[in-house]
C-alpha cells in the first residue's frame, strides 16, 4: 500500500537536514545550556544561541527577544495569561477572533473565568478579520489584541500589518499565533508592529514539542508574567531546562524554510492547483473555504457536496488528510471555523482539509486525486 501524507497543517516530517543537525545534541553535546561551568554546557549554550539568532532573523526580531517554549500552545498561553496578569492595572479587556485555534480560545475562556472581558470578533465569508472592527472594539480598558496569522483549517492569512497599525495607534499590545505562518509566508515583526508572536517547530519540518515566543524588547517593552515558575530560564519568562536538540532543530528548520520559501511556495501552489483541477473536472459543484489569494500556499479546504468528510477519509485509507482541525478532531463536532464563515453545519461536515508538503511528488497528487474522485463519487451515489 502506498501511503500519501497530505496533512502538513497538522504536522510535518522532520527534514533530514534538520535531523542531522540535531543528532549530536542527544549523544555527544548533551550538556545543560544553563550549566556553563564546563565545556559540555558551553557547547550546548552556543548551539541554543545560534538557534536564537536563526529564529530571530526569520521574523526580523533580535535574538534576546526569543523565548523558547514547548510549542505554540504554550506560547499562546504565556502571551494571553502573561499579559492579562502583568497589565491588570491598565485594563481587563482582550480582543480576539472567533476562528482562533483552541490554544487561544480556551485560554480566553480561562481569562473570562478569572473576571477578564474578551471580545470575539467575527470574520467575513473568507475568514478575514476587518482591521476596522479591531479599531471599533478597542476601549480604554483594552490591553491586548490577539489575531492568528494564518488559519490552520482554511489557510486564510490575516491583515497583520493593518491590525498592527491600529493597535500601535491605540497603544494596545498585538499578539499573533503564527504557528501556521512562520516559515511558510514572510513575517516581519517590526514592519507589522507585532509585539508578541507564537511559533511551533513541527509545522515547518522541525521537531515536535518545541516552539518559541517572540516578545518585543523595546518600543514598547512587553512584560509577561510567567505561567511556569522555576530556575528563571529564558529571562524568567519560561523556566525549565532547555530542550537543546529540539531548539537546534527548530533553528535549522526555520532557516531552511525561510531560505527555500520561494521554491516551496511554488511547489505547493503547483501541487494544489493540479489536485484541484483534476477533482473539478470529475465532480460537479465543489467549492473552497477561505480566501482565494490571501492564503497559505499549501492548504486547500475543499467542500464536496453530499460527501461527509469523515466518511470520505475512512474510505481513503492510505491517504492522510484532515476533516477539520486535527487538534480538535477527537470530537466529531462541526468545525467552529467553517461555521464562523456563515455557512450551516452541513458545509462543515462536507469539508476536507488537504495540506501538501515539501516532500510530496506529483505522483502522490495524481494518486490522491484519483482515489478522492472515486470514493467521493461512490458516496454521492449512495445518497442519490
Ligand atoms: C494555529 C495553531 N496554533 C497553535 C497550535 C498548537 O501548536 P503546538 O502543537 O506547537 O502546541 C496549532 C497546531 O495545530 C495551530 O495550528
Amino acid at each position: 500500500m502506498s501511503f500519501v501524507y497530505l496533512d502538513h497543517n497538522a504536522t510535518t516530517p522532520i527534514d533530514p537536514r534538520v535531523l542531522e543537525k540535531m543528532l549530536p545534541y542527544f549523544t555527544q553535546v548533551y550538556g545543560n545550556a544553563a550549566s556553563v561551568d564546563h565545556e559540555f554546557g558551553h557547547q550546548a549554550l552556543e548551539a541554543v544561541n545560534l538557534a536564537r539568532e536563526q529564529i530571530a532573523a526569520a521574523i526580523n526580531a533580535e535574538p534576546d527577544e526569543i523565548i523558547f517554549t514547548s510549542g505554540a500552545t504554550e506560547s499562546d498561553n504565556i502571551a494571553l495569561l502573561g499579559v492579562a496578569e502583568k497589565y491588570a492595572r491598565k485594563g481587563d479587556h482582550i480582543i480576539t477572533c472567533v476562528t482562533e485555534h483552541k490554544a487561544v480560545l480556551d485560554t480566553c475562556a480561562r481569562l473570562e473565568r478569572l473576571g477578564k472581558r474578551v471580545t470575539y470578533l467575527p470574520v467575513d465569508q473568507y475568514g478575514l478579520v476587518d482591521p476596522e472592527d479591531v479599531r471599533r472594539a478597542i476601549t480604554p480598558q483594552t490591553i491586548l489584541v490577539s489575531i492568528m496569522a494564518a488559519n490552520n483549517e482554511i489557510g486564510t492569512l490575516a491583515p497583520l500589518a493593518e491590525i498592527g497599525q491600529v493597535t500601535r495607534e491605540h497603544g494596545v499590545l498585538f499578539h499573533t499565533d503564527a504557528a501556521q505562518a512562520v516559515g511558510h509566508v514572510p513575517l516581519d515583526v517590526k514592519a507589522m508592529n507585532i509585539d508578541i508572536l507564537s511559533m511551533s517547530a513541527h509545522k515547518m519540518y522541525g521537531p515536535k514539542g518545541v516552539g518559541a515566543l517572540y516578545r518585543r524588547r523595546s518600543n514598547p517593552r512587553v512584560l509577561l508574567e510567567p505561567v511556569i515558575y522555576g530556575g528563571g530560564h529564558e529571562r524568567g519568562i519560561r523556566s525549565g531546562t532547555l530542550n537543546v536538540p529540539g531548539i537546534v532543530g527548530f533553528g535549522e528548520a526555520l532557516e531552511i524554510a525561510v531560505n527555500e520559501m520561494e521554491v516551496y511556495t511554488l511547489h505547493s501552489r503547483n501541487l494544489i492547483s493540479h489536485l484541484l483541477s483534476q477533482i473539478e473536472l470529475e465532480i460537479k459543484g465543489i467549492s473552497l473555504n477561505g480566501h482565494s489569494v490571501l492564503r497559505l500556499p499549501h492548504n486547500l479546504s475543499l467542500v464536496i457536496p453530499g460527501v461527509e468528510g469523515k466518511a470520505l477519509s475512512v474510505r481513503l485509507g492510505d491517504i492522510a488528510l484532515s476533516t477539520g482541525s486535527a487538534c480538535t478532531s477527537a470530537k466529531v463536532e462541526p468545525s467552529h471555523v467553517i461555521q464562523a464563515l456563515g455557512f450551516d453545519s452541513s458545509r462543515a461536515h462536507n469539508t476536507i482539509r488537504i495540506s501538501v508538503g515539501r516532500f510530496n511528488k506529483i505522483d502522490d497528487i495524481n494518486y490522491a486525486a484519483k482515489k478522492i474522485i472515486k470514493e467521493a463519487k461512490l458516496l454521492q451515489a449512495l445518497i442519490s
